[in-house]
């Protein structure tokens, strides 16, 4: 299994490139081969709307640092999206990093993206009440499942302002391990199938029949 990792933030100990570096640990641990991009180190521009991958080609036409990226993320089994909360929304650098994804979809909108994929969106805000900001989730999930990413998982941490404060929570990270299980890990047994244990049925002679 192949995991690429967006990672949003601009911050040195960030939150959630930490949360997002510890879920590709546990997920290599499983056996997952990953990668990770620090968008805020990259060399990129956001979408140009040139309408290329529409009309000319099947990849984006802009070539810089995120066209190597892009044709991995593509290909990678899990797409991993980490950002903080900036205003509402992703970060800028996440945003842009996701508007050149418009060139993992056919001029019809059926997606470049081959099925049976999984993705995870982790997302850090300052703000403690849960119901601030969790409109961003479901935008994102909407995109993700166009593209054919199924199931989209969130890990959403909110309250955490000071960089690499969520190590100090030991509770996350054993939630953060349990996501790298659950995606990276084997897949659960199927239930074992209960034979119906045949009923006795008296005979007309009084004897039990099977
Ligand atoms: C420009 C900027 C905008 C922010 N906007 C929000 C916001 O709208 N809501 C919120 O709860 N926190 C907001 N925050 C706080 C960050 O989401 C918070 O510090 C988070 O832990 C940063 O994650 P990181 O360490 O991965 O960068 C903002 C921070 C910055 C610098």
């Amino acid at each position: 299994m192949k995991i690429v990792a967006m990672l949003g933030s601009p911050r040195a100990q960030s939150n959630s490139t930490t949360l997002a570096r510890a879920f590709l640990k546990g997920a290599a641990e499983l056996g997952a081969e990953t990668r990770e991009y620090l968008l805020n180190q990259m060399d990129f521009q956001g979408c140009q709307g040139c309408g290329g991958c529409k009309t000319k080609s099947e990849i984006c036409l802009k070539e810089d640092e995120m066209s190597a990226a892009l044709a991995e993320a593509k290909a990678a089994d899990v797409l991993v999206l980490a950002s903080p909360v900036y205003f509402g929304d992703v970060s800028g650098q996440m945003k842009c990093f996701f508007d050149r994804t418009y060139s993992y979809l056919n001029p019809d909108f059926s997606s470049r993206v081959p099925a049976g994929k999984q993705a995870v969106v982790i997302l850090v805000q300052a703000n403690p009440d849960e119901k601030q900001f969790d409109d961003i989730f479901p935008r994102y999930e909407r995109w993700l499942k166009l593209y054919g990413y199924d199931p989209v998982h969130l890990l959403r941490v909110t309250g955490v302002r000071e960089p690499g404060v969520v190590k100090q929570h030991a509770a996350l990270m054993d939630r953060v391990a349990a996501l790298a299980r659950k995606v990276a890990g084997p897949p659960p047994e199927p239930p074992p199938k209960i034979k119906k244990p045949l009923q006795p049925v008296s005979g007309a002679s009084g004897q039990t029949a099977y």
